[in-house]
C-alpha cells in the first residue's frame, strides 16, 4: 500500500494535478475537500449555521458519509444520497470552509480519511494530509503557486465557460482565503517539514502533472 499526501493553497490545481496523478499510477484518488463539502451541505440544508460550532457538532452523528469509486471517479455519498455535484456551489464552498475550523468535524472526519489509505493505494489532496491525517505517507508533496497565476488561472476558468470576472476581485478573494486557511488554530495549512515543494507558478498544466508523477515515482521506486 502505497500513500501520497498532496496539500496546497486553493487554486493551485491541485485535484487536477492529484486526479491525474493517481490515474497514471493506478491508485484511488481521494479529494478530502469534498469531505467538508458534505457536512458543510448537510448544515445548510437543515438550516444550521456552519459557524455555529454546537449546532454543527450536534448533528455530526446523523450524518453518514462516504466515498464511492466508481469507474475510478469519486463520488460522494450523504446517508446514500450521491451529493457530489450539490457540494461544488460557492454557497458550499463558504460553508466548508466554516465547518473545517470546528475541531469537533476535523477529528469526525480524520478516521474516515485515514480508512481509505489503509486498504488501497491513494493520492490524497486537502490542507493537512501530510502534516495530520497521513504524517507517515510515502510521498508528501506541497504544490503552489503564486496568489497571482492562481488568480489568473481562475479568471481564465472564468471566461472559458463565459462568465464576466474581474481578476483583481479574485486575487483579492484567494488572498482572503489563504489567509483563513493558513491563519485558522486548527490543521492550518502549512508544508510538512519532508514534503517536496511544486510551484507551479511558472509551470503549465501538462508540465505540472508531469512533474508530479515524476516526483512521487523518484521517492516509491
Ligand atoms: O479543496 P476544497 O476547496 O474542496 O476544500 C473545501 C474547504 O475544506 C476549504 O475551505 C478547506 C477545507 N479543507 C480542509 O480544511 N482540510 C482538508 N484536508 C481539505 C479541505
Amino acid at each position: 500500500m502505497t500513500s501520497v499526501a498532496i496539500d496546497g493553497p486553493a487554486g493551485a490545481g491541485k485535484s487536477t494535478i492529484a486526479r491525474a496523478a493517481a490515474k497514471q499510477l493506478g491508485f484511488i484518488y481521494v479529494d478530502t475537500g469534498a469531505l467538508y463539502r458534505t457536512i458543510g451541505y448537510a448544515c445548510l440544508k437543515r438550516g444550521i449555521s456552519p459557524r455555529d460550532s454546537a449546532a454543527v457538532e450536534g448533528i455530526l452523528s446523523e450524518l453518514q458519509i462516504a466515498l464511492r469509486f466508481l469507474s475510478g471517479e469519486q463520488h460522494t455519498f450523504l446517508n446514500e444520497e450521491d451529493v457530489s455535484e450539490l457540494i461544488r456551489t460557492e454557497e458550499v464552498s463558504m460553508a466548508a470552509s466554516h465547518v473545517s475550523a470546528i475541531p469537533a468535524v476535523r477529528a469526525f472526519l480524520l478516521d474516515l480519511q485515514r480508512g481509505f489509505a489503509k486498504t488501497q493505494s491513494v493520492v490524497m489532496d486537502g490542507r493537512d494530509i501530510g502534516t495530520v491525517v497521513l504524517p507517515h505517507a510515502d510521498v508528501k508533496v506541497f504544490l503552489t503557486a503564486s496568489a497571482e497565476a492562481r488568480a489568473h488561472r481562475r479568471w481564465l476558468q472564468y471566461r472559458e465557460k463565459g462568465i464576466s470576472a474581474d481578476e483583481q476581485e479574485i486575487l483579492r478573494e484567494i488572498r482572503q482565503r489563504d489567509e483563513n486557511d493558513s491563519g485558522r488554530e486548527i490543521a492550518p495549512l502549512r508544508r510538512a517539514e519532508d514534503a517536496a515543494l511544486l510551484d507551479t507558478t511558472e509551470l503549465t498544466l501538462e508540465e505540472s502533472i508531469s512533474q508530479m508523477i515524476s516526483l512521487i515515482r523518484s521517492k516509491i521506486s
